[in-house]
């Protein structure tokens, strides 16, 4: 598949208000591209359009919760009909709530899977058939995690849909075949310095103690830096975009020998 040239195009992204997805959208904006965003959170995600319109860029950034499926495809036709076909679709907004999986709490894990599996499914639905019929070249980029790969003790609610996102990731490549237009990519993005990271570090804190704590902000990556891994990979085609894996892989390479090498 050709390498994507960004300049001038749409960019898609859900959970622009916050976090990863608003630094996506300054990436976007960074690469020339038009900003369509969207988040649940009506104020933030304008303020990232207010931010991005100062600096010269131009796009619509509108309220949108990903769980509702018609008002995602009402969003879908606003920016087509408005800008065109987006050339990179940003699937990102997400949600991490622990809880105990003995005893869980069924309404945090109903919440889990459907903003971070059906979410995702949504964003599909409103834009990828689109992107395939216009016949344009594009990348649909879904966040995943490394929970995606390894699995977490209080964290299943959050570990279960990712590891859902990372088989749809999987069906949508096999899915797409050999056409050359349009590519799907999986960001699988370590931990990173987000308010999603905040109870994480708040739970360490209290477990562990204020310098585990700190370790866990301390290592984490910057939204900034992994917008720009998110933004190289999809130009590139990457199907796996997963800076920093190389932390986890003993626990991947674990998991599959217990399961393999019996
Ligand atoms: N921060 C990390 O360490 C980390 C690590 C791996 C993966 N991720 C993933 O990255 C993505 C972004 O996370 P983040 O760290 O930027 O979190 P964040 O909390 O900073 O931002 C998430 C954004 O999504 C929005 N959102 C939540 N529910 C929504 C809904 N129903 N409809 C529309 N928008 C909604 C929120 O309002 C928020 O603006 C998530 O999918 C998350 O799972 C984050």
């Amino acid at each position: 598949m050709d390498a994507l040239d960004f300049n001038g195009r749409v960019a898609v992204v859900t959970g622009a208000g916050s976090g990863i997805g608003k630094a996506m959208a300054f990436e976007a904006a960074k690469r020339g591209m038009t900003v369509a965003l969207a988040d649940i959170a009506e104020d933030a995600v304008t303020e990232t359009l207010r931010q991005i319109e100062a600096d010269g860029g131009k796009g619509l950034a509108r309220k949108l919760d990903i769980r509702d499926a018609d008002a995602f495809d009402a969003f879908a036709n606003e920016v087509i009909k408005e800008f065109g076909m987006p050339a990179a679709v940003f699937a990102n907004a997400g949600i991490l709530n622990y809880g105990s999986t003995l005893r869980p709490d069924l309404e945090i894990w109903r919440r889990s899977l459907d903003i971070n599996i059906l979410g995702v499914i949504h964003t599909v639905h409103a834009f990828l058939g689109k992107m395939l019929d216009s016949g344009e070249s594009g990348q649909f980029v879904i966040t995943g995690s490394m929970g995606s790969f390894v699995a977490a003790p209080e964290l299943a609610s959050y570990t279960a849909a990712k590891h859902g996102v990372w088989a749809i990731c999987e069906a949508l490549r096999m899915e797409l075949g050999s056409q050359e237009k349009v590519g799907v990519s999986m960001l699988a993005p370590p931990r990173v310095d987000t308010p999603l990271l905040k109870e994480s570090v708040a739970r360490t804190t209290a477990a562990a103690g204020e310098e585990a704590g700190k370790q866990i902000r301390g290592g984490a990556m910057t939204p900034e830096a992994i917008a720009e891994a998110a933004f190289k990979g999809a130009e590139t085609r990457e199907f796996y975009i997963t800076p920093q894996i190389d932390d986890v892989a003993p626990m991947i390479r674990d998991r599959i020998s217990r399961l393999l090498d019996r």
